[in-house]
């Protein structure tokens, strides 16, 4: 088995999808591309704008005159129209906003040409929710990441509870509850699994457990 070149992976919110494909990609020397991360930086700047999140045809149009770039590979931000944001990417504003603004069609068009673009010349892990169904639908590998929802509620409690951040158990279950909901119901490129993509239930596996089972998919050992 040749190694795969460009791998896709798909999950739900709090899946473990970010760390783990930060890892394989350093792992296996790619480029590692968050597109969550841009979603977000389109609904960050949105926000900023004063931009109604509502709004189909001024998020469109706001897409198009966005630039957004990933800064060199190990930094986990994005400069969005000159501008550097990082931890701005993970605001309860911005968890409730993104998948309004990311189930709009234009939206969709232009960050999903960018998300190719990024990948045609290989040796890219690339993270979502789309990537296997759409952006890479050739993609050498996919894998599909589940997670139960009390399980993404308590990781991301965890997570930001060790960052000295005030956390609701029962406010980050229905945040994330809401999110997946638009996520995997919306008419554009919904969240679900590819029909070739590899699941992987992450419920009762560690970050490095999960990371054995994708290498093992990629003949890495
Ligand atoms: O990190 P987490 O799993 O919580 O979310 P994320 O990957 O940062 O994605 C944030 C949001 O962006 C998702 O809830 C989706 O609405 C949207 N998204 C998408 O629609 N398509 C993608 N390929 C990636 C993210």
């Amino acid at each position: 088995m040749s190694k795969p070149s460009t791998i896709a992976i798909d999950g739900p919110a709090a899946c473990g999808k970010t760390t783990v494909g930060k890892l394989l990609a350093k792992k296996m020397g790619y480029r590692f591309v968050d597109t969550g991360a841009m979603y977000r930086a389109l609904t960050w700047e949105a926000l900023r704008l004063g931009v109604d999140i509502e709004d189909e045809d001024a998020l469109g149009s706001l897409a198009a005159r966005t630039k957004m770039e990933f800064p060199p590979d190990g930094d986990d931000g994005i400069i969005v129209n000159g501008r550097y944001i990082n931890s701005e990417l993970r605001r309860p504003e911005i968890d409730f906003g993104v998948s309004p603004v990311a189930k709009v069609a234009d939206v969709r068009k232009v960050l999903v040409r960018n998300q190719r673009l990024m990948a045609k010349d290989g040796n890219i892990v690339m993270v979502g929710r789309d990537i296997g169904t759409n952006v890479l639908l050739d993609a050498d590998l996919k894998v599909y990441l589940d997670v139960s929802v009390e399980e993404q509620a308590r990781r991301r409690y965890k997570e930001m509870v060790e960052q000295g951040e005030k956390a609701d158990y029962e406010d980050i279950l229905a945040s994330l509850v809401r999110r997946d909901r638009i996520d995997s119901k919306r008419s554009v490129n919904p969240l679900r699994k590819a029909e070739d993509a590899h699941v992987i239930n992450t419920d009762l596996l560690d970050v490095n457990g999960v990371l054995g089972e994708i290498l093992k998919l990629t003949g890495e050992c």
